[in-house]
């Protein structure tokens, strides 16, 4: 492999999306669309306004800006490796109204999922298309430490593009993506995801859910 084992590590990489305002591209665009399809899968898996959501990987708030007038005040935290990238959707994809909802305090620059400063709070959570464009084996020690830092939660989704198990080249995804096992996008065998779940204490549920990309939704619960 030449390239970052993440496009987010490319030099200068938030720099200079934010500097030419392609913040919404730089997250995947499909604005609305995907927004809507989270929006829906939290909901259908029992989010309620009075819940206290995180958002790991929140990007510039594709979720955020639905989200945040959506649950009761103060109830939405986001992490993401970029502060830059989370205070640009904070400033230009919410209304006066929903940034009186949420304290810039509750955006974490996070690069290692050790979430620092996540109160003890948080009810259910949402990686969606994070761990897609980092190597599996970031997956597990993530796990583990969201289930230190969040006792009170339900639930995580998390989107992961899957391959057959042993499939070391490329693989085509539903929807026309390619996914690789050794460079990004990075795909996984469903077991490896399990077997990742299992261990950081989580029982992990597969959901059959159109996701944009071809992504797969799964749910984890603490075991
Ligand atoms: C495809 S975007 C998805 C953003 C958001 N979840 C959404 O659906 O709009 C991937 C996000 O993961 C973030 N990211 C990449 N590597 C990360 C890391 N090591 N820790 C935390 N966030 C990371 C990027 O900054 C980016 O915002």
């Amino acid at each position: 492999m030449t390239g970052p084992v993440s496009p987010y590590l490319a030099p200068a990489f938030y720099e200079t999306a934010l500097a030419t305002g392609r913040h919404r591209d730089i997250v995947g665009g499909r604005w609305d669309e995907t927004a809507g399809a989270q929006m829906a899968a939290l909901r259908d898996e029992g989010l309620t306004p009075a819940d206290r959501l995180l958002d790991i990987g929140c990007g510039c708030l594709r979720l955020g800006h639905r989200a945040v007038p959506w649950l009761d005040t103060g109830h939405y935290w986001g992490t993401d490796a970029s502060l830059a990238l989370m205070r640009r959707g904070w400033e230009v994809e919410l209304t006066d109204a929903d940034r009186a909802r949420l304290p810039l305090a509750q955006l974490i620059e996070d690069a290692d999922f050790a979430f620092p400063g996540l109160p003890a709070t948080i009810d259910m959570a949402i990686a969606f298309a994070v761990f897609t464009h980092l190597p599996a084996g970031r997956l597990r020690p993530a796990l583990a430490a969201l289930k230190a830092r969040a006792p009170r939660l339900r639930k995580l989704l998390l989107t992961l593009f899957l391959a057959p198990e042993g499939h070391d080249g490329a693989f085509r995804q539903p929807d026309g993506v390619v996914t690789h096992a050794t460079r990004p996008p990075w795909h996984r065998s469903a077991a490896t995801a399990e077997a990742d779940a299992a261990a950081a204490g989580f029982a992990l549920h597969w959901r059959d859910r159109r996701l944009p990309r071809g992504q797969r939704l799964a749910v984890l619960v603490p075991s």
